[in-house]
């Protein structure tokens, strides 16, 4: 027995050392895949050394205790299966829903764990007790958000769901899940129907907070969520004594209190504002506030006037993504440079709907790592560059961010695209960015809109560009 509990701490120990040097290595593009299988190796062993409490029970709860066993590990195949199956078919522009629905579901076991132990009438002191009632808070609330969140950005929930006096409504709800705590906190006896009432609440209050934000707001509020998930999982691990798990929730709630914190900055935004604001709606521009008109142009004469410039910087937006046109990018681009072009990627840190999409987008292309460039590193180049290539982006090229007070992005570093001799646009219309404001940067003089889907245009540049008589480098 204590030769098997040793072996699970030794290798709980080695799985959370895996776990720390998988999100180390996440930090870099470079290194992110690489990461992400050292942490997956990390999961897998501290899953897998977990069924040797087996070796651990009494003789009389054994037939109880291998029958769970089993259980848990249907539940692991139909679990692994799926993620497995859905990780390799989904679509990079559907990974935030992915993301909310993985999350939603580590909340909810979370959630159920504390609710099973409240209800296993084991007699727990007051820290273990607050803990638990706070794993369950948490883990109910991470699950129902989640999931609103998710039918939000699939679509399957189209409109937030707002009324007057809603936000006392969610006061109230918070208040009513405090005193259901307080008193199982206090109380002698817990009975059921009093946990079921705090899960209940909890699961309400985790659906009323998350109706009202809009859906372009979901990455963040994900984020979040995942930051509740990884606390409720950190102390779901406190109660049950478990340091593996102890140290996976940590890192996960860290790690989502950082990444909410750097988006919400990147954005200029508070969370707060996220939660509790309407962004970007009724932004309308003041009369006679943009100057210019749109000055749209075939994609021909676009890729043609980059094949003759020296300079050329490409930004890439959530269009890019929509349209899964990277592909057809990584080889304009090439061919540009076969021609003696200079090309960079500028990449602003929230371009796209998650953090390091089109980092993962031009990676997926086979875009070398080396010629894209982060805000910081480009910013001053735009000024010297001959011509400026955006694609499917919007807010993060937006000079209204420098100079309107009034706008909703207004403070939020953009790239400075506007400063570039001459500048195509590709998208498909008049349609406004996830800020829902206009762009001046589309009437600028040296600014010119090349109309379509990302894709289509992007082949009709590259015919252009081949009609010049040339071709790409291998
Ligand atoms: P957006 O401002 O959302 O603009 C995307 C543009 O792509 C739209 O104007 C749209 O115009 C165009 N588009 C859509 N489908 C297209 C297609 N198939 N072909 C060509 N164009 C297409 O994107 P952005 O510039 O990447 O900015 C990202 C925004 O998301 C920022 O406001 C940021 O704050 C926010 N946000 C980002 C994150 C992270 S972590 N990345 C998290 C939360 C929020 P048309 O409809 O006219 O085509």
């Amino acid at each position: 027995m204590m030769m098997t509990s040793t072996v699970i701490g030794v290798v709980d120990l080695a799985a959370a050392f895996l776990l720390i040097y998988g999100l180390w290595r996440m930090a870099s593009p470079l290194t992110a895949s690489a990461g992400i299988t050292v942490a997956g190796w990390g999961m897998l062993a501290a899953v897998l050394v977990s069924f040797l409490v087996l070796f651990e029970v009494s003789d009389a709860a054994r037939p109880y205790v291998f029958g769970n066993a089993g259980l848990a590990m249907i539940a692991l195949a139909m679990g692994g299966g799926v993620s497995w199956w859905a990780g390799k078919k989904i679509a990079m522009t559907s990974m935030p829903q992915m993301v909310a629905l993985y999350n939603g579901m580590g909340g909810g076991a979370a959630g159920a764990i504390a609710a099973i132990e409240l209800l296993a009438h084991r007699s727990m002191g007051p820290t273990v007790l607050m803990m638990t009632l706070l794993g369950a808070l948490i883990g109910a609330v991470s699950l129902s958000g989640s999931l609103i969140a998710w039918a939000k950005l699939a679509g399957v929930l189209k409109a937030p769901w707002r009324f007057h006096g809603q936000q006392w409504g969610n006061v109230a709800m918070m208040l009513l899940l405090l005193g259901v705590g307080a008193y199982l906190l206090l109380g002698d006896a817990i009975a059921p129907a009093w946990i079921w009432l705090f899960v209940g609440c909890a699961l309400l209050f985790g659906v009323l907070m998350t109706l009202p934000i809009g859906g372009a707001d979901m990455p963040v509020v994900i984020s979040i969520y995942n930051a509740f998930t990884g606390l409720a999982v950190g102390l779901e691990g406190f109660v049950l004594q478990m340091p593996a798990l102890m140290i996976a929730g940590m890192l996960v709630g860290a790690a989502g209190i950082l990444l909410t914190l750097l988006m919400a900055r990147a954005m200029n935004r508070s969370v707060a504002n996220v939660l509790f604001t309407r962004f970007g709606d009724g932004h309308k521009p003041k009369p006679g506030h943009i100057k210019g008109e749109l000055k749209p142009t075939a994609a021909s004469d676009a890729g043609t006037a980059m094949r003759y410039a020296a300079s050329v910087i490409i930004v890439p937006g959530y269009g890019l993504a929509v349209a899964q046109g990277q592909q057809k990018l990584y080889e304009f681009v090439k061919l540009l440079m076969s021609a003696g072009v200079q090309v960079r990627f500028a990449v602003h840190p929230v371009a796209g709907r998650m953090p390091g999409q089109m980092d993962v987008l031009l990676a997926e292309a086979g875009v070398p790592y080396d010629w894209i460039v982060q805000l910081e590193d480009i910013n001053d180049d735009f000024a010297h560059t001959d011509i400026v290539l955006v694609i499917g982006a919007n807010d993060v090229v937006n000079p209204a961010a420098r100079t309107d007070k009034s706008s909703p992005i207004y403070g939020m570093p953009i790239l400075n695209v506007d400063q570039a001799k001459q500048v195509y646009v590709v998208k498909r219309g008049e349609g406004r960015g996830y800020a829902g404001i206009v762009n001046p940067l589309f009437y600028a003089d040296n600014c010119n809109m090349v109309y379509g889907d990302a894709q289509a245009e992007l082949i009709a540049m590259i015919e252009a560009v081949r009609g010049l008589g040339m071709s790409a480098a291998s």
